[in-house]
């Protein structure tokens, strides 16, 4: 399928060219289809509307035609930053980075793949690993009313234009998010990454904080968490002694 428009941001890595659908099943599938061409690092696909967008879990994501930013960036990176914990935490930070520069409003991340402004969902991130490339979605709500996720039964959720007392125009927000992820990505890339880790750790706001960490295995280990990095969670347990944590076997982190 080609899509109905193409467009080409002045962006250094991410968003060289943006294919943008009318309707899609899912842009992570059509972000995995090119994928598999080296020579699309970098391509983003935007879709106003998904048919079956997929959520962490298995989960459904829906959204209301062209109120949603509903995109997907295919990645070829270094091996090293093919890792889920590291593009999760920096399509979170260049998120936020967008919501201040969009609204001025101050979101925070929570973990491991949402944006929330004022404790409700207003953005989820799907990464999913194709090989040596990785798909990084970004569903980001932008101008679905109040009144809307109240019918869909969805009472955590929220969107830029509820929260916002500034209008936000739907492609503006797109671009501003790409270029965000964009300069996000560079840094990282180029092994600066100390500035998106702290901002990570600092939108996470867990450190010192007394925490129940629920593995992928569904073991559970309760402490304090004394530093957060791509590669570790330090969490010192009541005898004192502290475990390294690697961030992927990482399912939840749940405030004691
Ligand atoms: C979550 O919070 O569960 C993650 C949601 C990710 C949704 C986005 S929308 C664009 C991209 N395409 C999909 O099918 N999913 C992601």
């Amino acid at each position: 399928m080609s899509p109905s428009e193409t467009w080409s941001l002045n962006t250094t890595h991410i968003g060289r060219r943006v294919n943008v659908f009318e309707t899609l099943a899912s842009t992570n599938t059509t972000a995995s289809e090119l994928a598999v061409l080296p020579e699309n690092d970098g391509v983003v696909v935007i879709a106003d509307y998904q048919t079956t967008g997929r959520g962490q879990y298995g989960r459904v994501w829906q959204s209301r035609p062209k109120c949603s930013l509903l995109m997907s960036v295919v990645l070829n990176p270094p091996s090293e930053l093919c890792r889920p914990a590291i593009l999760t935490a920096l399509a979170a930070v260049a998120v936020v980075e967008a919501i201040v520069d969009l609204s001025g409003i101050q979101a925070s991340i929570k973990w491991p793949n949402d944006v929330l402004i004022r404790g409700k969902k207003v953005c989820g991130i799907l990464i999913e690993k194709h090989g040596s490339a990785a798909v990084v979605g970004i569903g980001l709500n932008i101008n679905q009313t109040a009144e809307e996720f109240i019918a869909a039964g969805l009472l955590e959720a929220t969107s830029l234009e509820i929260e916002s007392t500034r209008p936000i125009e739907r492609r503006f927000a797109v671009e501003r998010v790409i270029q965000r992820l964009d300069q996000a990505y560079e840094q990282v890339f180029s092994g600066e990454r100390t500035a998106i880790e702290a901002e990570w750790k600092e939108r996470i706001g867990l450190i010192g904080r007394r925490v129940l960490i629920e593995h992928m295995d569904g073991s559970t280990i309760v402490g304090q968490i004394r530093e957060m990095q791509f590669d570790r969670l330090v969490l010192e347990l009541e005898d004192g002694t502290r475990q390294m944590i690697l961030p992927e076997t990482v399912r939840h982190i749940f405030e004691q």
